[in-house]
């Protein structure tokens, strides 16, 4: 396979890093749009450190709080505005996915007379976007080394992801201290989400991907390894380093570059986020052992799907090798839904959350038909119906 390796992002690691803010802004202009949420940074003292920078550096400081999660296209137009009216030159994000998203969003609306909304529905590609810089604070959608954002439209019961090369991040500041602050329950939803991130690579159609194989499943073990630690021992520098440098890279193109074949789980779980507004990654944790189980029950005559989830369970859980391959592939679900719902303490089903099943019909064929054709093109071909029938195996 053929590909391209270009991630373009600059990342400053570590404790401390934030001092270089002020002069990396300063690159890309003087008048600096802090994009935030619903005021963590705030709280968390990360905002005052971000605000010195850029006053020490002599720039001026524009401001958007309240990006929800899940971020609003109403949010991002109020962005939009704000840049235009001030000549806005750089996007600066200061928390996780959907304040960097939304900032994606607005970098891009800033250079266009289109509505955003008719930009991301229509995939207009993005051809002129403001630079964007990101401060991280959770660890989760790796949106601060990807080209990708993610927009939710309430009224139309939407939710869309967009890819830009523009969409990299110019620079990001991955401080894992700004982290400490996380609550047990994001940290295991950003967890979910950066454990399925990398299952969404490492169990699709191109195979043979070895070295990848290998670094994926590496990845793999260190969110099992620290996520748990990270919600008992908030301040562990330790786990939360190792967690943020594996939300950045299990998504930033590295593992993804030769194999780009569509994800299943997140299409399907994007639907349940554009009815219910529930939290990407505990999303994920509820529909992912159930796609696990669709596929392995339709598998092909060789056992292919069996033999990588054999792989899977004694590579990255330990599971004896010299179990059959078979109870290994079972075992390997059961390790996953054991992590997700006793390790992480994640909600099971659907029900619990209070989701039925009136809109499965409508979220199916939306998530069907999101990448312009009429399944789910993933190591399984997913059409309407079957992704009706995980959702249905979600509510218990
Ligand atoms: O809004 P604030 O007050 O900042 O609180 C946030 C929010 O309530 C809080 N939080 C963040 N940092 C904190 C903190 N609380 C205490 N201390 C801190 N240091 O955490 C809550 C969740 O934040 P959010 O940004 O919504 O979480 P996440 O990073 O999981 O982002 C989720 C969004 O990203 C999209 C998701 O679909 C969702 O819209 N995704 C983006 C991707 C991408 N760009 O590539 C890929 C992903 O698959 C995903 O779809
Ligand atoms: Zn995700």
């Amino acid at each position: 396979m053929s590909f391209v390796y270009d991630i373009p992002t600059k990342v400053f690691f570590g404790e401390g890093q934030i001092e270089n803010l002020g002069a990396q802004l300063s690159v890309y202009g003087s008048r600096v749009l802090l994009v935030y949420g619903g005021g963590s940074i705030k709280k968390t003292g990360v905002y005052d450190k971000i605000v010195a920078q850029i006053k020490g550096a002599g720039l001026e400081l524009y401001e958007l709080s309240g990006i929800e999660p899940n971020p609003k296209v109403e949010s991002v137009r109020r962005g939009i505005e704000i840049c235009k009216k001030n000549k806005i030159d750089v996007c600066l994000a200061a928390g996780g996915g959907s304040a960097m998203d939304a900032s994606k969003f607005i970098a891009a609306g800033a250079c266009s007379d289109e509505d955003i909304w008719t930009i991301v529905s229509k995939k207009i590609p993005v051809t002129k976007a403001l630079p964007i810089v990101t401060v991280l604070t959770i660890s989760a959608t790796g949106s601060e080394m990807d080209p990708t954002a993610v927009l939710s439209n309430m009224q139309t019961n939407e939710k869309s992801p967009m890819s830009s090369p523009l969409f990299f991040p110019k620079a990001s500041f991955c401080d894992p201290t700004f982290t400490y602050s996380v609550g047990a329950n994001q940290t295991a939803c950003g967890s979910a989400d950066i454990l399925s991130h990398l299952m969404e690579v490492y169990f699709n159609r191109n195979q043979n991907l070895f070295m990848l194989d290998r670094c994926m499943e590496g990845m793999m073990k260190t969110v099992i390894k620290y996520a748990p630690l990270a919600m008992h021992e908030p301040d562990n520098y330790e786990a939360r380093a190792n967690l943020m440098w594996t939300s950045s890279w299990a998504i930033n193109g590295f593992t993804s570059g030769c194999n780009k074949a569509p994800w299943s789980c997140h299409p399907v779980e994007h639907q349940l986020s554009a009815y219910y507004d529930i939290t990407h990654g505990l999303g994920l944790a509820i529909v992912t052992p159930r796609w696990m189980r669709y596929v392995l029950a339709n598998d092909d005559e060789q056992g292919s799907r069996a033999q990588k989830f054999y792989e899977f369970g004694v590579n990255v859980f330990g599971i004896d090798p010299s179990t059959g391959k078979n109870q290994a592939a079972e075992m390997a679900v059961e390790k996953v839904e054991e992590f997700f719902y006793s390790k992480l303490g994640l909600k099971k089903s659907l029900s619990e959350i209070g989701i039925g099943r009136e809109h499965f019909s409508d979220m199916a064929k939306k998530a069907a038909e999101c990448g312009g054709g009429d399944c789910v093109n993933g190591w399984q071909k997913l059409y309407a119906a079957d992704i009706e029938k995980i959702y249905e195996a979600c509510l218990n």
